[in-house]
């Protein structure tokens, strides 16, 4: 069953904060946080809602969390734990909506790459290095790396984050902290790389959040290895030297381009055929990942 796509929660209440995709709400020592049905590309948010898109991130999300078992930020997904101003919502919220523990936030996106490709082959054209880290010769785009490494960005409130060394990550969270989530951070990415390319789909790369309670524990925070947080490719067209077409958002880049839209102003709504085709590929992610549908 497609519902309309939730361009926006407004839940009264509680102090609200909106990202690009998420709206969340402050509950004091924990947060809740809504997966709308946005979708971003070119670094704009479109005019135009994915159905079901926050119900796949959060359910991704949900279902890597259990998979990996380690220290993370999930509390609930049932709305009744967080207040009858959620629970009363259900058509709108079920499903798309996280309760957990509201941290200090690492001032690092934590990035993983196992393949060669965007800012990373563009600096490897140039310097045959990834964020400083020296690669081997003659690799095309694409490519898989010899191992994963590990290149730390910073996050910036408006538009894209800035790659950064990992001594400058140092400078900032100190060696210990960097040290800890480099290592937890590639330890991650290669469990849910392995595991998903058993089921048909490459994770070229992606981006952790972690966050520190108030105890002093370091804990995986934010979305999990979802489209949005990652660049999936589906593994049975993979082939190196040219940038292979995203799993989710193919159809959106692909139709935008042909429309002559400048991407330094507002974008166009998307067509219908648009949406049901980004839709399908949300839904589908979900279901190789998880080997069940999303109801
Ligand atoms: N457990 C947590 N504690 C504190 N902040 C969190 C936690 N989990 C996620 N966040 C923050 O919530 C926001 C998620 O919203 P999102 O739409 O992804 O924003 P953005 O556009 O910044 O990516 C991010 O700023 C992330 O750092
Ligand atoms: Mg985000």
């Amino acid at each position: 069953m497609t519902t309309a796509p939730l361009l926006q929660s407004n839940i009264p209440g509680y102090p609200c904060r909106r990202g690009k995709v998420r709206d969340i709400y402050d509950l004091g020592d924990r947060l809740a946080i809504v997966a709308s049905d946005r979708i971003s590309a070119f670094d704009w948010v479109l005019p135009t809602g994915i159905p079901d898109k926050g119900r796949v991130l959060t359910g991704l999300t949900r279902f890597w969390l259990d998979h990996l078992g380690i220290p993370n930020h999930l509390l609930s997904l049932n709305l009744q734990d967080i207040g009858p101003a959620f629970a009363e919502r259900s058509a709108e919220l079920q499903g798309r909506t996280m309760l957990v523990r509201k941290t200090q936030v690492t001032p690092i996106e934590c990035v993983v790459r196992g393949y060669l490709v965007g800012s990373g082959w563009k600096e490897y054209k140039q310097s045959r290095s990834v964020c400083g880290i020296p690669l081997p010769e003659g690799l095309r785009e694409a490519d898989a790396l010899p191992e994963p490494i590990f290149t730390p960005a910073t996050k910036e409130e408006s538009g894209h984050d800035i790659n950064i060394s990992f001594q400058k990550m140092v400078d900032i969270v100190g060696r210990e902290l960097a040290d800890t989530l480099r290592q937890r951070s590639l330890e991650v990415y290669r469990r849910g790389a392995d595991y998903a390319r058993g089921r048909g789909i490459i994770i070229a790369d992606t981006k952790f959040e972690w966050g520190t309670l108030p105890d002093g524990e370091v804990i995986l925070i934010d979305e999990v290895l979802t489209p949005d947080s990652s660049r999936f490719w589906p593994a049975d067209v993979y082939k190196p030297g040219s940038n292979p077409p995203s799993f989710d958002k193919q159809y959106v880049r692909d139709w935008l381009e042909t429309t002559g839209w400048d991407k330094n102003s507002t974008p166009p709504e998307l067509p219908a055929d648009v949406v049901a085709g980004t839709q399908r590929k949300y839904l589908e992610a979900y279901e190789r990942l998880t080997g069940t549908p999303l109801v």
